[in-house]
C-alpha cells in the first residue's frame, strides 16, 4: 500500500441551506406571461428563477465543490428546525432564513437558534441582524464610528417639527424596511410643502419614517467579506442614465424586483465600477469601517453613494442577495471567482468557526447533593 493510501479520508464538510419559504411564489406566476405581451421590449429576462430555485442552484453549486449539501426549507416548523439543529447537526448551516411566521425580525431569533444549540453558520450574527433592520440605528452606529452616511432625522409618528433641519431635496424610506421596499417614483421630495404628505403615506403601510438627504450622485453596490480581515470586491456602479426624465435616479421596489416594470429593464450595472485608485482607496476604507462598526462577518454589501469625493453610506446589508451575476456575485466575478468559488469561500469562513458543542450537563439543582461530613458527638 503506498501512502496515499494510508491518508484516513477526510469527512467531507456538510451544509443545510436553510431557508424559510411558504405560500406562493410570485416569480413561479409570472411563467404564464408572455414578454411578448408587454408595452416595452424588456432588455433583461421576465422570467426569472422563483426563491426555491435559487436555494437549490446553491445546493447544487456547493456539491460540485465537494460539499456534503441539502437544502432544508424550514417554514414555520420549529420542530424541524430542532431537528437540523440536533439530530442531523451539519457542520455548517448557509443561513438564508429572512422570516419566520412571516416576520422578518423574527430572522434574529433563528440565527440565535443556531449560537444556542453550537452550530457554525453563515454570514451576520443576531446583534448585527437585528441592528441592521433599524436603518436609524444603523446610520447612529455608522456617525459613533466615523463613518459618513447622509443627515437624516427619524421619525416614529407621522409629526414633522416646524424646522425640518435638512436641506432639499430629501428621501422618505420606512425606518424599519429593507430590500428597497417603500421606495418608489415618489420618495424623492423636492418640493416641502410635499414632505409631509410622503411621510403620512409611508408611515400608513410602514410605521417609523427615515427623512434623510437626497445624495444625487454616483451609486455603489460594494461588497466585503472575510474576517481576518475583511476585504472589499470590485464596487457595482449602477447607471441610470435610461430612466425617462421624470423617474429619479434610485433603485427603487419595481426596479429592483419586477420584471414587469418598464423601471426594471432601464438601470443597468456596470462592475469593476470606473474609479480612480484614490476614489476606491476611500470608497474601501468607508465600507470596511461601516462592516466592522456593524459588526458584519463572512459577507455583506454596503450600498454607498458618492457626493464628490465622499462616499456616504445609505444602509449595511447583512447576508445580501446571492443570486448568480447579480450584486454580491457579480463584485465576486468580477475579482475572477466563480459563483461556486465564492460560495466555497462563504461556507469556508462559517466553518473557521466550528466548535464542538459543549457536552449537556445536568443543571446544577439536579446534581445530587455532596455527602455531608460527619458531626463528631459533642464532648
Ligand atoms: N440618501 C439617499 N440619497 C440618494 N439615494 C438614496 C438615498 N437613500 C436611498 N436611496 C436610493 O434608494 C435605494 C434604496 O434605499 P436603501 O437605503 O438602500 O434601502 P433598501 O435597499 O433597504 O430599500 C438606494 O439603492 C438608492 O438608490
Ligand atoms: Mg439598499
Amino acid at each position: 500500500m503506498n501512502e496515499a493510501q494510508n491518508k484516513p479520508i477526510k469527512p467531507k464538510t456538510s451544509v443545510v441551506v436553510l431557508y424559510n419559504h411558504v405560500g406562493e411564489d410570485w416569480y413561479e406566476k409570472l411563467r404564464d406571461v408572455d414578454p411578448q405581451s408587454l408595452e416595452f421590449e424588456p432588455e433583461y429576462p421576465v422570467h426569472v428563477a422563483t426563491v426555491v430555485e435559487e436555494y437549490e442552484e446553491i445546493v447544487r453549486s456547493l456539491r460540485r465543490s465537494g460539499y456534503r449539501a441539502r437544502a432544508v426549507n424550514v417554514g414555520n416548523d420549529l420542530k424541524k428546525l430542532e431537528r437540523v439543529l440536533k439530530r442531523n447537526r451539519p457542520d455548517v448551516i448557509f443561513n438564508l432564513v429572512e422570516f419566520f411566521h412571516d416576520d422578518s425580525e423574527l430572522e434574529v431569533a433563528v440565527a440565535g437558534m443556531f449560537d444556542l444549540y453550537q452550530v457554525a453558520y453563515t454570514g451576520g450574527t443576531p446583534f448585527t441582524l437585528g441592528l441592521c433592520l433599524r436603518k436609524g440605528l444603523t446610520k447612529r452606529v455608522l456617525q459613533d464610528h466615523g463613518v459618513p452616511t447622509p443627515r437624516f432625522k427619524l421619525f416614529y409618528e407621522p409629526k414633522l417639527p416646524k424646522r425640518l433641519g435638512l436641506r432639499f431635496p430629501v428621501i422618505v424610506k420606512p425606518a424599519w424596511a429593507d430590500a428597497s421596499a417603500g421606495v418608489d417614483k415618489d420618495s424623492v421630495v423636492r418640493d416641502p410643502e410635499l414632505l409631509a404628505q410622503r411621510v403620512e403615506h409611508v408611515y400608513e403601510e410602514f410605521g417609523a419614517i427615515l427623512v434623510e438627504e437626497f445624495i444625487e450622485g454616483r451609486e455603489l453596490h460594494v461588497s466585503v467579506w472575510g474576517n481576518d480581515p475583511p476585504e472589499m470586491l470590485p464596487p457595482v456602479e449602477f447607471d441610470f442614465s435610461a430612466l425617462p426624465e421624470d423617474y429619479p435616479p434610485i433603485i427603487s421596489y419595481a426596479a429592483k424586483w419586477n420584471p414587469l416594470a418598464e423601471v426594471y429593464h432601464q438601470i443597468h450595472t456596470v462592475c469593476p465600477a470606473p474609479l480612480t485608485k484614490p476614489m476606491l482607496r476611500k470608497v474601501e476604507a468607508v465600507a470596511i469601517a461601516a462592516y466592522d462598526a456593524t459588526e458584519c462577518r463572512d459577507y455583506a454589501r454596503l450600498d454607498i453613494r458618492l457626493k464628490g469625493n465622499q462616499p456616504y453610506v445609505l444602509e449595511v446589508n447583512p447576508n445580501p442577495d446571492l443570486t448568480e451575476g447579480v450584486s454580491f456575485m457579480e463584485s465576486a466575478e468580477a475579482a475572477g471567482l466563480t459563483f461556486d468559488q465564492a460560495l466555497a469561500r462563504i461556507v469556508d469562513f462559517a466553518a473557521a468557526r466550528k466548535h464542538e458543542p459543549t457536552p449537556e450537563q445536568p443543571p446544577a439543582h439536579d446534581a445530587p447533593l455532596p455527602k455531608m461530613p460527619a458531626i463528631p458527638n459533642k464532648v
